[in-house]
């Protein structure tokens, strides 16, 4: 492998699931802003709701997401409690109510943690205080352990119509080094519920790069998954930030594939999956031809969010609990993720925010054209700038740093036009960072680009 591909994989990189990145965030950004925002929301504007459950029974050591450990259920029913009022608190703040909601996803921690009661006394908290689109997707991620037969019947009774299965890796020696003992046979009778249950929109998780993972291994999961005939598969490069997650410290680091490893384990889930039918979506997804985010990806109509990659259009989404984001037109705002912190606010009356950012026209513009190399693999800098009314100079700065990228095996530039080729695609996220003013190589603020 070329050494200026390597250094290029190992480059640290956001991973643009919004623009600016998280890192820009100020608490500029306050509970009034957000308020105001949420009163100028226009009306039928479509929305996307996100709810975050920061719990799980057991650390994965691997783990990049917010979360707590808990043995009992005590604190997740009082966080539940706790979610209601926030709902209803945000609810309260937006004029009409009539906007639909076309998506709602739980998201975690994990969020299958709940139990079913609490499940769905959070869906009808949302529905009393929102208006459910007939053809609302509900999505749920299920950490595979923490489920049972009578749990996946309650989440298709209360509507949800697709899941991810948190699957990672099928072998017990590379299990036993992340602290996640997980056997297939769990993940096949989880995919085997769902399904008679009339859930059949079922995407997998998985993660290259573990420490003591092979190629073998790699190959033994992607068989096993593909056995199961998941509908998606994401498949991420493990993202080590032990700076930042310090559970990630009991990985040792000579157990993690080298930079020239991981690049071939990414290559090898690609040929399998693609040799099976999927059909590659942006820098990490997969998904069967008749699969909506593969329809999306080729009428170009594939965005991307907090949770990664989206078939949905919502230019409004509203994150529920502690540390999620939401997304409006002004702008971005977080909630308090120090759950103490965020259930006071609450109780108090008051939106948790701590931080966000207002977006610029600028911002917007560079948001759209770093989404458009993330989620189309092409960018025409020229129309871009004429669309939003700017010179078609305006994005030449990116020229000079694509042209310092190793871009004869990555992608072609022919005046401002930028066509990122097959081999390229795995390099999205270095690409895209060419036309984000903020982005510095510096080290130990995101994760490897592959
Ligand atoms: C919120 S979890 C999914 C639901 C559930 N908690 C579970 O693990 O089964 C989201 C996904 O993020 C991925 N993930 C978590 N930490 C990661 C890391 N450090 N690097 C790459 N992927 C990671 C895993 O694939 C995981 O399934
Ligand atoms: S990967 Fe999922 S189950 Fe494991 S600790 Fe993180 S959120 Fe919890």
């Amino acid at each position: 492998m070329k050494t200026s591909l390597l250094n290029l994989a190992s480059q640290e990189v956001p991973r643009y699931t919004s623009y600016p990145t998280a890192v820009q965030f100020h608490q500029g950004v306050t509970e009034k802003t957000y308020t105001g925002w949420l009163q100028n929301l226009p009306q039928n504007q479509p929305l996307s709701l996100y709810v975050h459950i920061p719990f799980c029974h057991q650390m994965c050591w691997y783990c990049g997401c917010h979360t707590n450990i808990v043995s009992g259920y005590d604190r997740v029913q009082t966080y539940v409690g706790d979610l209601l009022h926030e709902i209803e608190l945000v609810a309260q703040k937006i004029p009409d109510r009539s906007n639909p909601v076309v998506q709602l996803h739980f998201g975690g921690g994990s969020p299958s943690m709940l139990n079913s009661e609490d499940f769905i006394s959070i869906i009808e908290g949302i529905k009393s205080g929102f208006s459910f689109d007939k053809a609302i997707e509900i999505a749920v991620e299920i950490d595979p352990r923490t489920v049972d037969e009578k749990k996946i019947a309650a989440y298709a009774g209360a509507g949800v119509n697709r899941v991810s299965l948190g699957v990672q890796d099928f072998n017990l020696a590379v299990q036993e080094k992340i602290n996640r003992i997980q056997p297939p046979e769990m993940v096949q009778e989880v995919v085997k519920w769902l399904r008679s249950a009339g859930i059949y929109a079922i995407n997998f998780d998985l993660i290259y790069g573990l420490p003591g993972q092979s190629l073998d291994h790699i190959r033994y999961t992607i068989e096993r998954s593909l056995a199961m005939e998941p509908e998606r598969f994401a498949v991420f490069g493990y993202a080590h930030v032990p700076w930042f997650k310090k559970h990630q410290q009991l990985i040792r680091q000579e157990d993690l594939p080298k930079t020239n490893t991981r690049m071939q384990q990414a290559e090898l889930v690609k040929e399998l999956l693609v040799a099976a039918g999927y059909i590659r979506i942006g820098f990490d997804h997969f998904a069967r031809p008749d699969d909506n985010l593969a329809r999306a990806a080729q009428t170009k109509s594939l965005r991307r969010n907090f949770q990664g990659y989206t078939d949905d259009d919502c230019d409004t989404l509203i994150g529920f609990g502690a540390s999620a984001i939401s997304a409006l037109e002004q702008g971005y705002v977080q909630n308090d993720p120090h759950m103490g912190k965020w259930r006071k606010s609450v109780r108090e009356g008051c939106l948790p925010t701590v931080r966000g950012l207002g977006l610029s026209d600028e911002d917007k513009f560079r948001r759209a054209a770093i989404m458009q190399i993330l989620s189309q693999g092409q960018l025409d800098m020229a129309a871009l700038c004429t669309k939003f009314g700017r010179d078609v100079d305006a994005l030449d700065d990116a020229i000079p740093k694509l042209q310092d990228l190793p871009g004869d095996d990555l992608f072609h530039l022919s005046g401002r036009k930028i066509l990122i080729l097959e081999q390229g695609i795995r390099f999205s996220r270095n690409i895209a960072a060419c036309f984000d003013p903020h982005w510095q190589p510096v080290a130990e603020r995101h994760s490897a680009s592959v």
